[in-house]
């Protein structure tokens, strides 16, 4: 899986879908304060370099070494002590890995305060074919009780929860996973007006959790 992921690399950085967003701007306002930050699967490094352009020292990790994170690993095991980092951050990541509650529980260990989380949420069983289509490393996206539950379940507190529509090229979408032929005409229909214009529409959901909540 990592060696897909580092074919992909260059096609994460360039990606529209995640050099920009809503949701990096929210994460920047939410880290505010902290000194030190750890971007788990990093990918394109989109969030590493938000946030360290508003000043804040940051570590980036992934499994795959050609997203050039400075630590490869899972985040099902982060090599980090307790309390390592101000602030732990994870973008439009953990539907794809394979413990989700395990990478929830390691997030809030490594953190000294609070936990960010961005993800596609889940939008259906259509929804989650199309994914699966496009992008066969695709676990899961979740849902809005699923992750409160994996929140609280790794011993934070919720602190806010907002939800974003996410628009981007459609087409640029399919490309960046090889997606064509009769799997993209299927994925297009299961998304339905989702597709418009083409662009695609994902909701998303964003979390700040704390500490000692
Ligand atoms: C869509 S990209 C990440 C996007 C990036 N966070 C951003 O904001 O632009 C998904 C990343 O998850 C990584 N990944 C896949 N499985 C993982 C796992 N179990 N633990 C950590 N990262 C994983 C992949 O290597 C890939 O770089």
């Amino acid at each position: 899986m990592s060696e897909l992921w580092s074919g992909r690399a260059s096609a994460y950085v360039e990606s529209d879908a995640h050099r920009e967003g809503e949701d990096l701007d929210l994460l920047v306002e939410w880290a505010a304060g902290a000194r030190t930050a750890l971007d788990v699967a990093t990918g394109g490094g989109h969030v590493a370099r938000r946030l360290r352009e508003a000043g804040l020292e940051v570590v980036t990790c992934d499994p795959a070494p050609g997203m050039q994170p400075d630590v490869v690993c899972h985040a099902e095991h982060l090599p980090f002590d307790a309390g390592s980092f101000d602030v732990v951050a994870c973008r439009t990541a953990a539907h794809h890995f394979a413990d989700v509650a395990a990478s929830l529980r390691e997030m809030a260990r490594v953190a000294a305060d609070r936990v960010l989380l961005v993800d596609t949420v889940n939008m259906g069983d259509a929804v989650e074919e199309a994914e699966r289509l496009r992008d066969p490393s695709h676990v899961r996206n979740y849902t809005d009780g699923e992750w409160r539950e994996l929140v609280l379940g790794a011993g934070l507190g919720l602190d806010d929860v907002r939800f974003l529509a996410h628009s981007f090229d459609f087409e640029a979408w399919l490309a960046r996973t090889g997606c064509e032929g009769d799997d993209a005409e299927r994925a297009r229909a299961l998304l339905g007006d989702r597709v418009a214009d083409g662009r695609i529409t994902l909701d998303k959901i964003a979390i700040r959790a704390v500490k000692g909540g």
